[in-house]
């Protein structure tokens, strides 16, 4: 077995998935706008420390998408935050897109950009610890929208991307997301995801990226934000399984979930209904959360309450955890971490 496909395999082991924690400056600027604290340099590495730092998340998370400056970054005690990581046996990854971009032509679609580069940049990440990368698509569903021309545009550039980063030795997460946003329904959702997914794989088997050797981040098929019918947590699952089985290749070892705006207990409850279904599917279905495992860490800690902080994200995380196996129950949110013990590790 190469090592991609090695690595890719550790990552979507059992019971664990992605913390993603890679937050672009101004992404990280909103989040601590909501809790009132300023995004300087130290606050956002006291920040990610404190995720990083606290003890037992590594039972439920393998792997941390980290953006670049905390690739480059130095815990308060000196230790490299990437050394916090691989101490633990939790895998360090890097976001690697610069973003999306108006597509020109092409009024209210996006395009990501950040290939110019990039092989080099890979090389450098490589040498910094990251065994694994991450570039975002972003597919907006409308009136008339996806256009054919965002949905291959955007497929073409994933593939770009995950080809290099094969050749680099990193594994690619490939992420096409199509946003929750708007009044369309679940069934619109689908077929725009399984539009964008056949797109995509038939790019990456055009640009010889080794399917072995890649992991999925996938929006759910869900109704829109904005629609009068929502539709129910096993909708969510059966549609979503539906969708991925039909489009998603078999040699594709994992699918990890985005929670894209989903309320922090919805997207556990999503996936813990997609893997409690009986039936069969060829990949792992996992999870690679940012707000939906962040959030209520991000409240509690406020700036300043580092225990309060690691056990709101502990909790999140075990709760992932069990959803991995189909497990989880709304029970286990009603039971306090249990304190007591220090959750924030100095080691
Ligand atoms: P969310 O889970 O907050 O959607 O973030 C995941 C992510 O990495 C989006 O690119």
């Amino acid at each position: 077995m190469s090592d991609l496909s090695t690595t890719a395999l550790e990552i979507v082991a059992p019971g664990k998935g992605i913390l993603a924690a890679d937050e672009s400056a101004p992404t990280i600027k909103k989040r601590f706008d909501s809790i009132q604290v300023d995004s300087t340099e130290d606050n956002r590495r006291d920040y990610r420390e404190m995720l990083f730092r606290t003890k037992g998340a590594n039972e439920h998370v393998s792997g941390v998408i980290l953006f670049d400056e905390t690739l480059r970054q130095k815990a308060k005690d000196g230790t490299p935050l990437v050394d916090i990581l691989t101490s633990q046996g939790v895998i360090p990854g890097i976001k690697v897109d610069k973003g999306a971009k108006n597509l020109a032509g092409a009024p209210g679609e996006k395009v990501t950009e950040g290939l110019d580069g990039l092989r080099e940049r890979l090389e450098e990440y490589r040498g910094l610890g990251a065994r694994f990368a991450k570039w975002r698509a972003v597919i907006a569903i409308g009136d008339g929208l996806p256009s054919t021309y965002c949905l291959d545009t955007n497929a073409h550039a994933l593939a770009r991307y995950a080809a290099l980063c094969q050749e680099a030795g990193l594994v690619p997460i490939v992420e096409p997301e199509v946003l929750m946003d708007g009044p369309h329904t679940i069934e619109r959702c689908e077929e725009v995801t399984g539009e964008a997914l056949q797109r995509t794989f038939d790019e990456l088997h055009r640009q010889r990226v080794v399917l072995e050797g890649i992991l999925l981040k996938p929006n759910m098929v869900l109704s829109g934000t904005e629609c009068k019918t929502q539709a129910s947590v096993q909708d969510v699952a059966d549609a979503t399984v539906r969708c991925f089985n039909r489009h998603v290749p078999a040699a594709v070892p994992g699918i990890v979930f985005l929670s894209g705006g989903q309320s922090d207990e919805v997207a556990t409850a999503h996936l813990n209904a997609m893997n409690a279904m009986d039936c069969t599917h060829p990949w792992e279905l996992s999870f690679s959360y940012g707000r939906a495992l962040q959030a209520p860490a991000l409240k509690a800690w406020a700036g300043k309450d580092v225990e309060a902080g690691a056990g709101a994200y502990l909790h999140r995380a075990k709760c992932n955890g069990e959803a991995r196996y189909g497990r989880y129950t709304e029970a286990m949110e009603a039971a306090a971490t249990t304190r007591g013990e220090k959750l924030v590790s100095q080691d």
